[in-house]
């Protein structure tokens, strides 16, 4: 499919007013993405556990206005007016505007509440962009003549466009928001040893999982709940020209692939060995752009250094990743649950701010509400 698919004909519904609700998962990448092109094109392809817990749901209510050359929408967040989320939101809809070409006719109040703190770290762009695309869609859906049988409305219908335009949508807000629409385990970027895989969205991963990754457990240690000093979208922008950005790239490729063999055997040291160098390899890349910075604190080593001592005495499978902040994911298979909560309690604890820490899950992806 290209973009081009995902520029509708025209609607023969029309309605005045409505209500969506969706509710849509965070993820947590096990081969990174870190640089991208124009349009959200990424540079290497990625994949992520879709997480259970973390979600952000939303409520999209529409009113017909006049058309004219504005977009019109308020934000909420638990209830409260947010107009610093607008920025963020009008820079979405411009990207999108092609797509989702109704967005002038109404005036939208996007509500919105997330499952975990808003100061946590966590960042709500995947889950929350993933969720507001999902809103659209539906929207969409609703504009759209289901007694016409033209094939193309017929197509339009069909659930799997239906996700995979989310997911086209969503990563036009966040690169990342586009693998948190379906599936335990969601593959973005174009490899050739994944068929249907795409640089446009996200698609489930399409081959055999081994029993030990089934319910794979992630804790989340809030260390840090401040504001990102670097964003991510200025990092992604310094892998231009970043002197090792191709050589990632490739390495990206590589890991991707051996992630395949790693799913199918269930091999959880190479999953560890894998998983943790990716994290590493994404602050690298931090701390070896120009200009460099650290988002690592002082207290995700010392996790690090515990989760690898612990591993070291115990033979324990837990491993950590990270993503473009100082929170510590703690993964490790289901069987391992209460010994590592009990490590997590008695030696990790201590380095989470206010004592902090989120338990998730593997789960399904979004759900409409
Ligand atoms: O979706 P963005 O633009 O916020 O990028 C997120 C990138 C990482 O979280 C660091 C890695 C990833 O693949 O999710």
């Amino acid at each position: 499919m290209t973009e081009k698919d995902f520029i509708p004909k025209t609607y023969s519904n029309t309605i005045e007013s409505g209500s969506f609700t969706w509710s849509s998962p965070s993820n947590i990448a096990l081969v990174k993405y870190w640089g991208k092109r124009e349009h959200q094109i990424p540079e290497n392809p990625s994949i992520s556990f879709t997480l259970d817990n973390c979600k952000t749901t939303t409520t999209l209510s529409f009113l017909k206005k006049d058309a004219n050359e504005a977009f019109s929408f308020d934000v909420f967040l638990d209830d409260e007016k947010k107009d610093d989320f607008k920025p963020k939101i009008e820079t979405f809809f411009k990207r999108v505007e092609l797509y989702l070409p109704f967005l002038k006719d109404y005036h939208f109040k996007i509500e919105t509440s997330n499952t975990f703190p808003h100061s946590s770290g966590i960042a709500s762009s995947a889950s929350g962009m993933s969720a507001l695309a999902l809103c659209l869609m539906s929207v969409e859906k609703e504009l759209i003549n289901s007694d016409v049988t033209l094939k193309t409305t017929e197509e339009i219908l069909n659930q799997e466009y239906f996700i995979k335009k989310a997911s086209f949508l969503a990563r036009l807000g966040s690169g990342s928001a586009c693998r948190s629409l379906e599936g335990d385990l969601v593959v973005w970027g174009k490899h050739d040893a994944i068929k249907g895989s795409s640089d446009l969205y996200g698609v489930k991963y399409p081959f055999e999982v081994h029993q030990n990754f089934k319910n794979y457990q992630d804790t989340i240690l809030l260390v840090d709940k401040g504001e990102k000093q670097v964003s991510s979208t200025v990092g992604h922008n310094l892998m231009f020209g970043h002197p090792f950005a191709q050589e990632r790239f490739k390495q990206a490729n590589k890991n991707l692939s051996d992630m395949v063999s790693i799913l199918k055997d269930g091999n959880l040291d190479t999953f560890i060995a894998l998983v943790e160098s990716e994290a590493l390899t994404l602050h690298a890349m931090m701390m070896t752009s120009m200009p460099y910075f650290i988002l690592m604190k002082p207290n995700t080593l010392e996790i690090i250094n515990k989760i690898w001592a612990f591993r070291n005495e115990t033979g324990s499978k837990i491993c950590f990743t990270l993503d473009a902040g100082a929170n510590v994911h703690v993964l490790y298979p289901e069987y391992e649950t209460s010994q590592v909560l009990e490590f997590i309690q008695n030696e990790l604890v201590a380095y989470c701010q206010n004592g902090q820490y989120i338990c998730d899950v593997i789960g399904l992806g979004a759900n409409k509400l």
